[in-house]
């Protein structure tokens, strides 16, 4: 946080909570940058009820555990994490901080936390393993209408030591995000979607809207469908493919039958279709679909330590989360990071702690229940 002011180093140090560190953000990022990172597609009815959804469960505390060491340390398809706080892909890190991806992967490294790169960040997926080669790193892949390319892209993640391929099945199309087409959004210069240099035409920036919209509409696979998706199964392979971006309980079913090992229960934390369900019901659909069958994560609007374990409790065996690393990243760069999934730790042991819940896997369906102020 090099060029911080001391003003802004205070407000950072007084953050407590994930909505403190982005106030911290807000300040410090331009008003394009921050609406890119806040926003939801059209009116964001899917972007509050994410966040909304956590709390209209309860957490039926058990008493008198020994919850004298709480263990939170856990495995996502074999990978050791500290924590089942991991980070999702978000694009564009450089908007946030000098320090990009980079900043990212190195501060969820050293927090022992699974950093998922994503097909649009502003550093290469080689220069993100480099950044931190010791660290658990899945890559996030958006299927391109060139399919050799997409192809090359899941090759470069095997070559650069990703244990995973994420498939966001999500953004067939751009959803409409209106502040960024308010804003004419597009990255500044000298900031470029570094894994895709070799694909991009000359002039994205030119007329009025959102350059990324008219970027994945010129480039993303809209007519991609399950068929396909079994054939990219055979492309990752021997790297397992995780599916991103379901809320059904039938498309979670269609995607272990087309070869995934895991499914991501996510709506692009709301910046997709408005009016998606919140992904706490997504996770519920889900899990009563193919519980047991695969692992599950989930994200969208976790927040806080308590919605972890509401997540965890209603089946997720992980969460991710997005924009609150990304407030840590344009807060203070790789130590607003760390502090970010510090924070989000500290919070989610203190709650296990509190619920009677001595090992994170061991956090059992029966200690959520909807809460009857929501569902007389
Ligand atoms: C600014 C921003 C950029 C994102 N970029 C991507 C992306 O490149 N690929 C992807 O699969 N998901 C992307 N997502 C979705 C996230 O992976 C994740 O699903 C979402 O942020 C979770 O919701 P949360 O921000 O409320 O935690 C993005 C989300 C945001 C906020």
């Amino acid at each position: 946080m090099s060029d911080a002011t001391p003003a802004a180093l205070a407000a950072f140090a007084a953050c407590v909570t994930v909505d403190d560190l982005e106030e911290v953000a807000r300040a410090r990022l331009s008003k394009v940058a921050y609406d890119y990172f806040r926003s939801g597609s059209d009116e964001e009815h899917t972007l509050r009820r994410n966040r909304d959804a956590w709390t209209t469960y309860e957490i039926w505390y058990r008493t008198l555990v020994d919850v004298s060491s709480p263990r939170i340390a856990t495995t996502v398809l074999g990978t050791d994490v500290s924590s089942p706080i991991l980070v999702a892909p978000t694009a564009y890190h450089a908007l946030a901080d000098a320090g990009g991806e980079r900043a990212t992967a190195r501060a969820a490294a050293e927090s022992g936390t699974l950093y998922v790169a994503s097909t649009l960040a502003t550093t290469t997926l080689e220069d993100v393993a480099a950044a931190a080669p010791a660290g658990p790193r899945w890559f996030q892949l958006y299927v391109h209408k060139d399919r050799e390319f997409t192809a090359r892209l899941v090759e470069r993640a095997k070559a650069a030591g990703y244990a995973a391929i994420v498939v966001t099945c999500d953004t067939p199309v751009l959803g409409r995000r209106c502040a960024d087409v308010r804003n004419a959004f597009a990255l500044p210069a000298g900031m470029v979607m570094a894994n895709l240099v070799e694909t991009l035409p000359p002039d994205l920036r030119d007329g009025a809207g959102s350059e990324l919209a008219r970027f994945v509409a010129s480039r993303h696979d809209a007519a991609f469908t399950w068929k396909d998706l079994a054939e990219l199964a055979d492309t990752c392979a021997p790297l397992p493919l995780v599916v991103k971006g379901l809320v059904r309980g039938d498309d979670a079913r269609a995607a272990l039958d087309s070869g995934a090992r895991a499914v991501w229960v996510s709506n692009h934390g709301g910046r997709q279709l408005d009016l998606a369900p919140a992904t706490a019901d997504g996770l519920v659909d889900i899990v009563a679909a193919i519980g047991g069958r695969a692992e599950i994560y989930v994200d969208g609007g976790i927040r806080s330590g308590t919605h972890a374990l509401v997540a965890l409790g209603l089946g997720a065996r992980a969460v991710f989360v997005g924009r609150p690393v990304l407030w840590g990243l344009g807060a203070a760069g790789q130590d607003g990071v760390t502090r970010v999934l510090s924070l989000l730790r500290e919070e989610l042991v203190r709650a296990m702690q509190l619920a009677g819940c001595a090992d994170v896997n061991a956090v059992d369906r029966d200690l959520v229940r909807r809460s009857r102020l929501f569902h007389p």
